[in-house]
């Protein structure tokens, strides 16, 4: 972890207070990412929704922390990110920027709160950064976002794009597929140089085929990252409840590009087990455990 004096004379990150003594740590930001993907060293981004997920991904180094729509179904019970709202988002965002001390937190425009107009984007992305918190807001779509990313990079907004498979456009992309296979790869790279050349900072490619991600990435000189869309992009972002085991065997199954790297549920559920099991045989709590 890199670490050096914070300017303004802010705490650690210039928002989470630092220990007395402990050292600074520098927050990542936008060029940081820039001079990562020049140095040929892998971009990591994991989504967050909460304050001890956040400070565990951040401790681990995590570059990137996502409070994701992708909330709505990890975090509020709806079936598809669609339903989720900025009042819904905006809390969480809060929450992660207020436990990270080192990650870019990215908040994510919800579906119906930026699509309308790039007025109507600006004072969506504004809540983001003033109530949220975030250092960068992510959007979905590609050449028809261009002069969308451009209103809110020249209002002083970092965005990132999400181009490929857009979840918010589930219904008119009929369904979880993989974009740009054949003749529309172009479609793809169309939509990479449209939102590089608008400002954006990143983007993220949802389920594109690996060689055409692969181009992207060389041909752009802005950082992509991959989630289904192989090796070759700047970095990778998976959504944490799926790369860390969490979900069980009536949540759905795993797409095909999530690794699972970690067994949370099962840790939560012996957990849980074993105190109800102490609780009914009244052996927690012991006498240690009791003043
Ligand atoms: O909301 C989300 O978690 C995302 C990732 C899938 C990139 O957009």
């Amino acid at each position: 972890m890199t670490e050096e004096t914070a300017p303004y004379g802010a705490g650690a990150a210039g928002n989470a207070a630092a220990a007395p003594g402990s050292p600074t740590i520098r927050r990542v930001r936008t060029h940081h990412l820039a001079d990562m993907k020049a140095r040929g060293e892998k971009v990591t981004m994991l989504t967050s929704y909460d304050m001890y997920t956040a400070r565990i991904f951040d401790e681990a180094g995590i570059d990137i922390l996502l409070v994701g729509d992708s909330a709505a179904n990890n975090v509020y019970g709806y079936e598809t990110s669609l339903p989720v709202t900025v009042d819904e988002l905006i809390p969480l965002t809060r929450a992660v920027a207020r436990s990270a001390r080192r990650a870019l937190v990215l908040g994510d425009l919800p579906f119906g709160s930026y699509q309308g107009s790039p007025e109507r984007a600006y004072e969506t992305a504004v809540r983001f950064m003033k109530d949220g918190l975030a250092h960068a807001v992510k959007l979905e779509g590609g050449a028809e976002m261009a002069p969308t990313i451009r209103k809110l990079v020249d209002g002083g907004i970092p965005v990132c794009a999400h181009i490929g498979f857009t979840p918010q456009s589930e219904h008119a992309l009929g369904g979880y597929r993989v974009q740009g296979r054949g003749d529309t790869s172009e479609k793809v790279k169309d939509d990479a140089r449209a939102v590089a050349d608008a400002g954006a900072f990143a983007v993220v490619m949802e389920m594109v085929p690996g060689d055409v991600a692969e181009q992207i990435s060389k041909e752009l000189s802005i950082v992509t990252i991959g989630i289904g869309a192989g090796a070759g992009c700047d970095g990778q972002v998976l959504v944490w409840t799926d790369a860390m085991g969490i979900r069980g065997p009536n949540d759905g199954k795993l797409p095909r590009f999530v690794k699972t790297f970690a067994d949370v549920r099962g840790q939560l559920l012996s957990g849980a087990q074993a105190y109800a099991a102490e609780v009914k045989a009244g052996t927690f709590p012991g006498p240690d455990h009791t003043f």
